[in-house]
């Protein structure tokens, strides 16, 4: 048990690693106003995700202030399914076209996070280092569950 734990923490942790260096490739603009603000998004997903796992390991204290990351991550999950409308995919954005041939499978991952990242936010508010760090894990698998069949690799 602590094991997996453990390694769906790093992978969160990966994950928002990786999500900094994203953001200096990614300083220029798409072209496309609805491409450029989801990618906005995804880098505020990474950083309030980031600030969340600081907790749960254990490197920085609780406090309050954690809830506005969740609560954020929540209201990006609620608008998720709003920020690939169609015509946003470019050359240059790593959205795959299959967010809009598989428009249902892209719903219920999007459901999955939704529902993830409600438990999160629920976790938080206990401020119980372990609970906070499970919802983390299982919301991070949500990310990942998009990404993998959705997301282009980096060039
Ligand atoms: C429903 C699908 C979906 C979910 C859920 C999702 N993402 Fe993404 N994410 C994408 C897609 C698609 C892209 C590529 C967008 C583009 O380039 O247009 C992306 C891109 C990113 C990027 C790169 C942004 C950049 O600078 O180019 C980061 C970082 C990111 N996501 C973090 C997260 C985190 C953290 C979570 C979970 C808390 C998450 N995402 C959940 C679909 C998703």
């Amino acid at each position: 048990m602590k094991n997996s734990f453990k390694t769906v923490l790093s992978a969160v942790l990966v994950t928002g690693v990786m999500g900094v260096t994203v953001v200096t490739a990614h300083s220029t603009s798409t072209g496309n106003a609805e491409a450029d603000k989801r990618i906005q998004m995804m880098k505020e997903l990474g950083a309030n995700m980031k600030a969340i796992a600081a907790v749960a390991k254990g490197e920085a204290a609780y406090s309050a202030a954690l809830n506005e990351n969740a609560k954020r991550i929540h209201e990006i999950a609620v608008m998720m399914p709003d920020l690939f409308p169609a015509g946003s995919d470019t050359d240059v954005d790593r959205a795959k076209p299959e967010i809009w041939t598989k428009a249902g499978e892209f719903t219920a991952v999007s459901k999955d996070f939704e529902q993830a990242s409600a438990a999160l936010k629920a976790a938080v508010e206990t401020g119980d280092q372990g609970k906070i760090g499970a919802a983390l894990g299982a919301t991070g698998k949500t990310c990942g569950g998009c990404h993998k069949p959705f997301r282009e690799p980096k060039d």
